[in-house]
């Protein structure tokens, strides 16, 4: 299962990488407007400094909703580094967006995927990723780590090359749910990857084998 962490700090995504088990980034407008920068010209700077950071595959999402707007801003975005994938919404004119591109070997994350059939259509498009969002169908009493469980069946029957990319994560369960139902990929926040390392077991275990050479062997 492929790392990604679901960020535009450049901190953060430093940190990530510096644990070296970084294979990627996303990033959405709300992420984005999150670091305070503004202007076009200085967005498309700080994609290029995430590309810079983390040697794989980096989502920036388009903000048109018609079909030649998507198009200029991936052709545009595709433009600044080999590492851009391209972020599209799942509708009508993403969907055709989604296709077009993949035709012209730009590869593209599917976003704000809700359920199997918006799956379904993104991969029959070509869609290098499809992104369900976890936590958003959590948040509204539905079940985010079911959505993974109902789609990844689906694409393994059908062959489909598209990777299930769990976006929306909230927690450290959730990754391992997600390992569990078998995403390709999951995009987290920092603290729910580092949250992965934790075990009061460990630490004990630690504090005692230090204890124990330092009483002995390391002693003074
Ligand atoms: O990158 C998209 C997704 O991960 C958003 O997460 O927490 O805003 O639902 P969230």
């Amino acid at each position: 299962m492929k790392f990604f962490i679901d960020t535009a700090n450049l901190e953060q995504i430093k940190e990530a990488q510096s644990l070296g088990v970084l294979d990627g980034v996303t990033t959405n407008p709300s992420l984005v407007a999150k670091e305070g920068i503004e202007g076009r010209e200085n967005l498309l700077k700080h994609y290029v400094k995430i590309c810079n950071i983390v040697d794989g595959d980096v989502s920036a999402e388009v903000i048109s909703t018609d079909f030649e707007g998507m198009i200029k801003e991936a052709e545009e975005l595709a433009a600044l580094h080999s590492n851009i994938v391209v972020k599209v919404p799942i509708i009508k004119e993403g969907l055709k967006a989604i296709k077009y591109l993949n035709d012209k070997g730009i590869k593209t994350n599917c976003t704000l995927i809700f359920s199997p059939g918006q799956a379904l259509l993104a991969a029959k498009a070509g869609a290098t990723y499809v992104s369900p969002f976890l936590g958003r169908l959590d948040d509204i009493a539905s079940d985010g780590v079911d959505l993974i469980h109902r789609i990844v069946p689906i694409f393994r029957f059908y062959g489909y090359e598209t990777q299930v990319l769990a976006a929306s994560i909230r927690s450290t369960q959730h990754i391992i749910q997600c390992a569990e139902a078998g995403a390709d990929v999951i995009t987290s926040p920092l603290d729910s990857i580092l949250g992965l390392l934790k075990h009061p077991l460990t630490d004990l275990g630690l504090e005692k084998f230090l204890l124990d050479y330092n009483s002995t062997v390391g002693k003074k």
